[in-house]
């Protein structure tokens, strides 16, 4: 490794609103997908530095300012975050490419488009209304209000840190709770970074907290440790399943995004050169790597073929390369596991009987970096594991069906429930198929389009609950009944009032 050429840029974690190392003193280097090779060093979080930040956390949440703040005073705090994001948004998304090898005209809009929901969840946090109840109790006053939950833990994905950071950040903020957040060991940086915004910003120490590490050794004890009361949870569903069965022990509130296999489907009346853009947007974009990627692309025979070879035509002219300049259009994997899960899924596809029409191997033009070429299978069906399992990869199932009860059968026909993509000029139908998929988000004629406004979330195994949009803040909240007597005398005490 040439480290001694450039050296390795070393982080720290955010704990108590102090720069730490961990308690043990151990560090890992993040590596960078491209090159291959180990460009940051982070450091290695275990038990004693979660149980540091979770106390950290749960002091902010008791004791000091934060609990004092007016929801108002909160949203300006938010918004403040906000504001402070432009200015570095650049380089935010350097480092995430750096870690995650996505492209860059992708990370830069996302760490751009993230303060709207600091600026979002900031407007929201002093909109969140209790009510005045009717009662049907003489001299009874009752109210509802809608508090906080105590110490939230976020675990966040590689594929969009920052984003999927933001998506959990604000609106557990804005309800007023305090939050340890755990990035994945492969993508530690940016968040890191970005806990320097969060510091100037001037939220109070202890609101915000960043442990760095692995998951049984930092993830695990931050899921158990006895003074979270909510966790939310956005990777796989093996891990989301773990953590669920720790929540469970616990008693503690989950919100999970897990993955999906999410179809997209292409009718013969469809405007066929947008409905080919849908589907590279679908499982190209992000090389694949994103738990909406369309990776089922479902398309009727009647112009399957016709279709299929338009597909491979542009597909084709994808730019591979460094994710760093603009006009690379595919980047490496992420992760050396992630790359050597997609392809063993194209090694099972081809075994049981799919045919490559485009791509199905790795790419050795780019030295150690972790590139795999855009995949595109036909012949699948959709009972076989490439249809039925996340590869999350540029590695495209191309299934073709008859008439709309088949292409619901099909898009139904997985255990997953994320998103799903219609590609349609005949309004009824595009109504009757967005009314019987089974997801979380419906695209019609358009695909991967996410807003701060609007709710996201799966359906089936694809997750628990909602991000975004003005309901989801009471995930993070629960609700007080309060009752209040005006009556000049307390009634008969031994009977129910
Ligand atoms: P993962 O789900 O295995 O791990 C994600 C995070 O959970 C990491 O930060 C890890 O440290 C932590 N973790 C692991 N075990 C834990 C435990 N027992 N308790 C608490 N935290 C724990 O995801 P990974 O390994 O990065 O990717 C594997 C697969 O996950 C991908 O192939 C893809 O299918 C899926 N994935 C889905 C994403 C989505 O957006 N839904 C994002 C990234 C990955
Ligand atoms: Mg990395």
């Amino acid at each position: 490794m040439d480290t001694a050429a450039t050296p390795l840029t070393k982080y720290k974690m955010f704990i108590g609103g102090e720069w730490v190392d961990a308690a043990s003193g151990a560090t890992f280097e993040s590596v960078n997908p491209y090159t291959g090779k180990a460009w940051a060093l982070v450091p290695r979080a275990g038990p004693a530095d979660v149980d540091r930040a979770a106390r950290a956390a749960h002091k902010a949440f008791t004791e000091g300012e934060w609990p004092k703040l007016t929801a108002t005073q909160r949203g300006a705090l938010l918004r403040k975050l906000g504001d402070l994001i432009a200015p570095k948004a650049k380089l935010l998304a350097e480092i995430e490419v750096r870690d995650n090898g996505k492209l860059i005209s992708e990370m830069s809009a996302q760490t751009a488009y993230m303060a709207q929901w600091y600026y979002y969840f900031g407007g929201l946090a002093d909109k969140v209304e209790g009510a005045v109840l009717p009662s049907d109790k003489a001299d009874i006053f009752n109210y509802t209000r809608h508090e906080p939950l105590g110490v939230v833990a976020a675990l966040v994905p590689w594929n969009s840190p920052l984003l999927l950071t933001a998506w959990k950040l604000a609106p557990a903020l804005a309800a007023g709770n305090t939050v340890v957040l755990k990035p994945s060991e492969f993508t530690s940086a940016s968040l890191l970074e970005f806990m320097k915004l969060v510091q100037e910003a001037g939220f109070p120490p202890g609101v915000v907290n960043v442990v760095t590490g692995f998951g049984p050794e930092t993830g695990a004890p931050l899921v158990e440790h006895p003074l979270v009361a909510k966790i939310t949870f956005t990777g796989s569903d093996a891990t989301g399943q773990k953590i669920y069965e720790s929540a469970a022990r616990g008693l503690k509130r989950v919100s999970l995004e897990l993955g999906g296999k999410s179809p997209n489907i292409v009718f013969d009346d469809a405007d066929l050169d947008n409905a080919v853009k849908g589907a590279i947007s679908g499982i190209f974009a992000a090389t694949g790597q994103t738990c909406i990627a369309g990776s089922r692309l479902l398309v009727q025979r009647s112009i399957h073929d016709a279709f299929v070879e338009k597909l491979v035509a542009f597909a084709k002219t994808a730019k591979m390369g460094d994710p760093m300049s603009t006009d690379t259009q595919v980047g490496p994997i992420t992760t050396p596991p992630q790359y050597k899960k997609v392809l063993d899924y194209i090694d099972i596809a081809r075994g049981e009987g799919a045919t490559a029409a485009l791509g199905g191997a790795k790419s050795a033009d780019f030295g150690e970096g972790y590139f795999v070429q855009p995949t595109i299978f036909t012949g699948v069906k959709n009972t076989m594991r490439i249809a039925q399992e996340e590869v999350f990869g540029p590695v495209l199932s191309v299934i073709p069906f008859e008439n709309d009860e088949e292409a619901i059968a099909i898009g139904n026909g997985v255990v997953y429930g994320l998103a799903a993509g219609v590609w349609t000029q005949n309004i009824k139908r595009a109504l009757t198929m967005a009314n019987r998929l089974q997801a979380g988000t419906v695209w019609v004629n358009t695909y991967r389009a996410v807003s701060f406004m609007s709710p996201f979330g799966g359906y089936k195994r694809s997750g628990i609950g909602r991000e975004s949009g003005q309901d989801m803040i009471k995930e993070y909240l629960q609700t007080k009944s309060v009752w209040i007597s005006t009556a000049t005398e307390v009634p008969n005490p031994f009977v129910m009032r």
